[in-house]
């Protein structure tokens, strides 16, 4: 069974950003269920590019709608970005625990998504035409 399975109230209304988060949790999961020092660097690799293209898509979305909590939420993205990159440098040395990385991947995925993503929704869902 998958540790973070997809749950439809996470979509947030944008067809391409609620794509990219299900793709992330789909990478969340494979980084959790791989063993072994390779695949699990892939794995953190694989996710670690994922997370800037897909951040930089949400930030491109968030200026074209002029949304108002831009600059708060892409600070959000620097830190996870941050300690993103000091996970993948653990699992270069071999030091990452598994429950370090669940922590930071729940942490991420149900706290950022449950905040930062939520409140964006709320935006896109308040007017639904201004980015189609
Ligand atoms: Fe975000």
């Amino acid at each position: 069974m998958e540790t973070f399975p997809w749950k439809p109230e996470y979509e947030i209304g944008d067809a391409s950003v609620d794509g990219q988060h299900r793709q992330l949790f789909a990478l969340a999961n494979r980084a959790l269920a791989a063993t072994g020092r390779a695949p699990l660097a892939q794995a953190m690799l694989q996710l670690f590019e994922f997370v800037r293209e897909h951040f930089s898509d949400e930030e491109r979305l968030m200026r074209r709608l002029d949304y108002p909590g831009r600059a708060e939420h892409e600070a959000q993205h620097d830190a996870l970005m941050e300690r993103l990159h000091g996970l993948s440098l653990d699992v270069a040395a071999g030091t990452l625990s598994r429950a370090q990385m669940q922590r930071f991947l729940t942490h991420w995925l149900l706290g950022h998504m449950g905040t930062q993503d939520r409140r964006l929704a709320a935006y896109v869902h308040a007017r639904p035409r201004a980015h189609a």
